[in-house]
Order: structure tokens, then C-alpha cells, then sequence
């Protein structure tokens, strides 16, 4: 029997064709089935819309075969269902994070040019809509502190690295770019065996070296792109550089690390220490910014990394809400 998933209603514009069959679920007593609302290849017209808002029904549902054809909807339709105002700011952010956590998978699933390009489009679109809605920044920020481990991950760590990046001051044009550089940065891992990456005892130092490679192999798949890239490739290339110069691939130190490159070690490590890994379990992210200070200082740019600390303070868990 074939499996069904939910779909916000929100998330479905008037008079497109979603390129997939909707389905009603239907409940008589305690029996359940699911019935053809609408097919892929048909309008979603206006009166189907009213129909089950009058209802009081706010979602349908696809065939789990046809998730990819959904995502794919929705980010061809991306800039017009962010820039719908009668879509509430979190369901509009849940839309985001859909798309964008999908897009992700599709690019470590298959780097290739195609992806490579969708995953620049769409960080760009991603970071205008930040821009232009406070509202969005704020709840996507509030999502991305509070979920610290979900499958969504690495879109909130790009989200957060992008909105800090916009708090020191960083203008539209480099932030879209840094974005799309958080979320592009460890590509060349797709390139290194999936037995070292994902094995579970220590690496030798022969596996470590693979490992270390993984900048300048994502840079190659840049360069394979064939598409123009500026601070993706800095934070591509050096976002495993150190502070005092005890990183890779090139052991640059203090200011010969740019500022993307700084920002990216801070969010590469923050990201890694906040997602559950093969070999430990997922932190807290004050808990993690905690082990940073601590622990790993000379690996950051200190001042920054106090930035980071403050810029991630009124999102702190911890604290109870502002009345
Ligand atoms: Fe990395």
C-alpha cells in the first residue's frame, strides 16, 4: 500500500500545477483512506483552495514516491510562497527548511554541476528572504538555536553563520555568497571514502590525511561548476584553517585567514559539535559554544568567536522568553 505524506496547504499556489497527485484523507468512524483531491498535471485552482479552508483543513497529503516531485515544486515556486504574506512568517519558514534540507541531501546524494548551481540559487533566494523579512530571520534564528539536532541541520547552521554574518555587518551581496559557502563547504567530502568518513574508531593517520583533502577536493568541484564562486571558495578552502596556524590544508594563521574563512571555522565547528556524529552525541549549542571558549580556542579568531557568544545569547534556551 502505497505511503502518504502531509503537505501544508500554505504551501500550494493558486493556478500552478504541482506536478504531483494530491490526496484528501478522508475519516468515516475508524476507518481512514485517502481520496484524489487534485492531480499533479491538473490547476490548483482557487475554488479547490476555499473548499477545504471552509472546512477547516489545512493540509493534503502526497504519495511518499512523489516527495521529490513536491520539493522540486517548491522551489521553483520558492520566491512566491516566501513572499506570500497570508502564509503565517513559521509556516513560511518550514517551507524554507523543507526545501533547502532537501536540496542538500540531493547535493551530498550527487555533486554535480546541476546541484552544485541549485544549491547557489537557492541560498541566494534564501537570504533575501531573511533580509527582507525580520519576522522570517527571527523565527528562523529562534528554530535553528532551539532544534539543535534534527534532520534540518545543516540549513539552520547556514541560516545562523548567515545572520551573524549580517550582524557584524556583512552587505546583501557577500552574505547571499556566505550562505551559499556554509552550505557548500564540506562538498569535497563526497569525494573521500564513506568508509573513513563514517567509521566509528579513531583514524589512523593515513585515513586523517584522506580526510584533510576534502577542502581542496570540494574546491575541484567548484571548479567543475563552471559557475562563478568568491567567498564559497574561501570558506570552501580554508574553513579547517586554525588561528594559530594548526590547521589545513595550508596552516594559515590570524589575518592571512580571511573573514568568511574565520566565520566558517567558528560555524564548521559549532555544527559538527551541535549534530549527533557517528562517534558522539549531538550538544547543546551553549554547551557547545561553552567547549569552544574553553577548549578550542586557539583554533578561532577570539574576538569573533565573543561575537558569536553574544550574538547567540538572546536566543539562549536557558533564558526564559522576553515578556
Ligand atoms: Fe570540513
Amino acid at each position: 500500500m502505497a505511503e502518504y505524506l502531509p503537505v501544508d496547504l500554505s504551501s500550494l499556489k493558486t493556478d500552478t500545477k504541482v506536478g504531483c497527485d494530491l490526496y484528501l484523507l478522508v475519516k468515516s468512524g475508524a476507518d481512514s483512506r485517502y481520496i484524489l483531491y487534485c492531480r499533479g498535471d491538473a490547476i490548483f485552482e482557487s475554488n479547490k483552495r476555499e473548499m477545504l479552508l471552509g472546512k477547516n483543513i489545512s493540509r493534503l497529503f502526497i504519495t511518499k514516491e512523489d516527495q521529490q516531485k513536491y520539493y522540486e515544486y517548491l522551489e521553483n515556486n520558492f520566491q512566491s510562497i516566501i513572499s506570500d504574506t497570508s502564509i503565517s512568517p513559521g509556516e513560511r519558514t518550514k517551507i524554507v527548511h523543507s526545501a533547502a534540507t532537501n536540496l542538500v541531501k540531493d547535493l551530498f546524494n550527487d555533486p554535480r554541476s546541476g546541484n552544485v548551481e541549485r544549491t547557489k540559487t537557492f541560498a541566494y533566494n534564501m537570504v533575501d528572504y531573511v533580509l527582507k523579512d525580520n519576522d522570517a530571520a527571527h523565527s528562523l534564528l529562534k528554530i535553528a538555536v532551539h532544534e539543535y539536532y534534527t534532520y534540518t541541520h545543516s540549513v539552520n547552521v547556514a541560516a545562523v553563520g548567515t545572520l551573524f554574518a549580517k550582524s557584524i555587518g556583512f552587505k546583501n551581496e557577500d552574505l547571499r555568497e556566505l550562505c551559499s559557502g556554509i552550505l557548500l563547504h564540506d562538498v569535497g567530502k563526497t569525494r573521500i571514502s564513506t568508509d573513513i568518513l563514517n567509521k566509528k574508531g579513531k583514524l589512523t593517520k593515513e585515513e586523517f590525511d584522506e580526510i584533510k583533502k576534502h577542502p581542496e577536493l570540494g574546491i575541484e568541484v567548484l571548479d567543475e561548476a563552471d559557475i562563478e564562486f568568491k567567498e564559497e571558495r574561501i570558506i570552501t578552502i580554508q574553513h579547517h584553517e586554525n588561528d594559530d596556524g594548526t590547521g589545513y590544508p595550508h596552516g594559515l594563521k590570524k589575518d592571512e585567514i580571511h573573514l568568511s574563512g574565520k566565520i566558517a571555522r567558528i560555524i564548521d565547528v559549532y555544527d559538527a559539535l551541535t549534530t549527533k556524529r557517528t562517534y558522539a552525541d549531538a550538544v547543546r549549542p551553549f554547551a557547545a559554544l561553552v567547549e569552544m571558549k574553553e577548549k578550542m580556542s586557539n583554533c578561532f579568531d577570539n574576538e569573533l568567536l565573543m561575537e558569536f557568544i553574544r550574538f547567540l545569547g538572546p536566543y539562549d534556551p536557558r533564558k526564559k522568553p522576553r515578556q
